[in-house]
């Protein structure tokens, strides 16, 4: 069954999105990733047309309330993974790699990549890294798995390089990702994930390289734009990143109706008895 709206727009295709087709509207069409962790969340967002669903290791701040996407685990990943393939029907449903599921060995790297795919339903794979990455990217790929590279600013490595910034601002910087976008692309990248970068390198990079690149914090010159979506529609608990606009205020709507749940609850609404026989929606 499709639950695609009828006024949904949908860059030309109402059937399944695939990779080849995501990287084969390079300057064709703007392309649009949303982060989804639930049912709920994925039917709307598939419904209203969004390209790629990513179950992002932001899962973990997000959802979960860590401080970070470092305590995301593989198994994480894949029960929210199949949760929200089970609710997508045009959008292609990628799965984050979680940190050292990829990390440690070629094998593991395939392993865990099929297990989205095989386990859980993705339609692809994420992964942080650039150059140091190509060997990985080159087996998931070599095994029939699409893969999305991701480059900038990349969370997993966070003790590393230090915390969270703008990147590619210096020549010397701008070099660097140049060659990764380069590095991932030609490993068989079908799209790269540019984040927090310099808007005049994302754009330099998106010339540079033959497959679309999807921009979160890089400006608008990417060939598509990725957010999280408690980001976009107002609904994160805590730092919400400089570069967005919320469209919406979910959070606010919320705690409205909770508090006039609990005003209804303390007029003794909510406590009469349910009249018999009364058409009653219940879970
Ligand atoms: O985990 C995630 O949500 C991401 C996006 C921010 C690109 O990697």
């Amino acid at each position: 069954m499709t639950y695609l709206a009828n006024s949904a727009p949908t860059n030309g295709i109402r059937k399944r999105v695939t990779a080849p087709w995501v990287r084969a509207q390079k300057n064709l069409c703007k392309l649009s990733m949303l982060t989804a962790y639930d049912f709920a969340f994925a039917t709307l967002l598939d419904r209203a047309g969004i390209d790629m669903l990513l179950v992002g290791d932001s899962l973990g701040p997000v959802i979960y309330g860590t401080p970070n996407t470092l305590s995301v685990t593989l198994d994480d990943i894949l029960r929210h993974t199949r949760t929200v393939s089970s609710a997508a029907t045009r959008a292609l449903v990628i799965a984050d790699l979680p940190f050292l599921s990829y990390q440690v060995s070629l094998e593991q790297a395939v392993t865990n990549a099929g297990r989205c795919l095989k386990e859980a339903g993705a339609h692809a794979v994420k992964l942080e890294g650039g150059v140091e990455q190509t060997e990985t990217i080159r087996a998931i790929v070599r095994a029939g798995i699409p893969v999305v590279a991701h480059i900038g600013l990349t969370p997993q490595s966070v003790h590393a390089v230090g915390g969270y910034r703008t990147y590619g601002k210096t020549e010397a910087e701008r070099d660097l990702l140049l060659a990764d976008a380069k590095a991932v692309a030609e490993a068989g990248a079908f799209c790269v994930v540019l984040e927090c970068v310099q808007e005049a390198t994302a754009t330099e990079i998106t010339k540079a390289i033959a497959v679309p690149t999807i921009g979160i914090g890089s400006g608008s010159n990417c060939d598509g734009q990725v957010l999280v979506t408690q980001d976009l529609v107002g609904l994160t608990v805590g730092h919400v990143p400089k570069f967005v606009n919320p469209v919406a205020d979910v959070a606010g709507i919320i705690s409205a109706a909770a508090q006039s749940f609990v005003a209804r609850m303390n007029d003794g609404e909510e406590s009469k008895p349910v009249v018999k026989g009364e058409n009653v929606i219940s879970h």
